[in-house]
């Protein structure tokens, strides 16, 4: 099986090097993906890899069973264009990442005359950047079909969601753009930390450790962030005053807020 990857820039090379450490499990080997580009630059380190690589988009979904398309939302209409005559609609699967794109959308760029009604199966896909860890938070929304194939690719990079497009850009909300509101707490953690007297690397590293083991709790089965802080706050002790405090600083509100204006109406 060919997986093609069109655009090789941070999110198409983060899923590319991910695909390819997990081979065997998707691909059977490096070889198996082809990433194209415009600029050599961002193919090197993918051949370095093992992927075949190339400049022109064509060459890249030819034969392929899985086409991912990983450019700027402005530039998926006119790549897609480029590409839709050489995929074949029979067996292939396409999956686009791309903010602000529609199913709508989709549906009238894939249409071609040569295929008669037959409509591909499609997706839009919406990773996160920790994808290049193969820990992404991804969702995926499916246009036609149930595109098992994106499913099992972005299953080796994390978990996946198949989740209704009306839902999309809350959840884009939540876990593209999470994972920077998710980095500020750090960072504001760190400020408050190094105030009491840690240097910022260990304080780093002690507030990643706990935000992995809060982010585990609640990995248990039947488990509530409400449960898990009645554990830590004694009546009268300094938990609740610390919270009560960040409370009173408005940190529910700004967590709401913050997400609310992420997602676009
Ligand atoms: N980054 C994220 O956190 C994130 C998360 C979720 C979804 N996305 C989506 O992922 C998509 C890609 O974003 P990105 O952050 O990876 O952008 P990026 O780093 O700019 O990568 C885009 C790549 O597309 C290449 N490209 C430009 N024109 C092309 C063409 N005609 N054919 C093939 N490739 C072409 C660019 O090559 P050159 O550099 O040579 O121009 C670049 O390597 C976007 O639609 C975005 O909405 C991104």
């Amino acid at each position: 099986m060919k997986v093609a990857i069109i655009g090789a820039g941070a999110m198409g090379g983060a899923i590319a090097r991910g695909l390819i450490s997990s081979a065997p499990r998707f691909i059977t080997s490096p070889g198996d993906l082809c990433a194209a580009n415009p600029s050599p630059r961002r193919l090197a380190p993918l051949a370095e890899a093992g992927a075949s690589t190339t400049c022109s988009n064509i060459e890249a979904v030819r034969d392929a069973s899985l086409v991912i398309l990983c450019v700027k939302p402005w530039l998926v209409k006119d790549v897609i264009t480029e590409i839709k005559d050489h995929i074949d609609y029979s067996y292939a699967e396409i999956a686009v990442v791309a903010a602000c794109v529609t199913i709508s959308d989709l549906n009238e760029w894939l249409h071609k005359e040569s295929a008669g009604s037959r409509s591909p199966s499609f997706c839009i896909v919406m990773p996160n950047t920790a994808v290049s860890l193969c820990k992404s938070m991804t969702f995926q929304v499916n246009g036609n079909g149930t595109c098992p194939l994106t499913l099992k690719a972005f299953g080796q990079l994390g978990e996946v969601m198949v989740i209704e497009e009306r839902l999309l850009p809350a959840a884009t909300s939540i876990a593209s753009c999470g994972i920077a509101y998710a980095l500020r707490y750090i960072r504001a953690a760190m400020e408050g930390s190094v105030e009491l007297g840690i240097r910022a690397p260990l304080a780093q590293e002690m507030i990643v450790q706990t935000l992995i083991g809060a982010a585990s709790l609640l990995q248990e089965p039947g488990t509530h962030p409400e449960t898990e802080i009645d554990k830590v706050t004694t009546p009268g002790g300094l938990t609740i005053r610390g919270l009560n405090a960040m409370e009173h600083s408005g940190f529910t509100s700004a967590v709401i807020n913050g997400l609310k204006a992420s997602t676009p109406r």
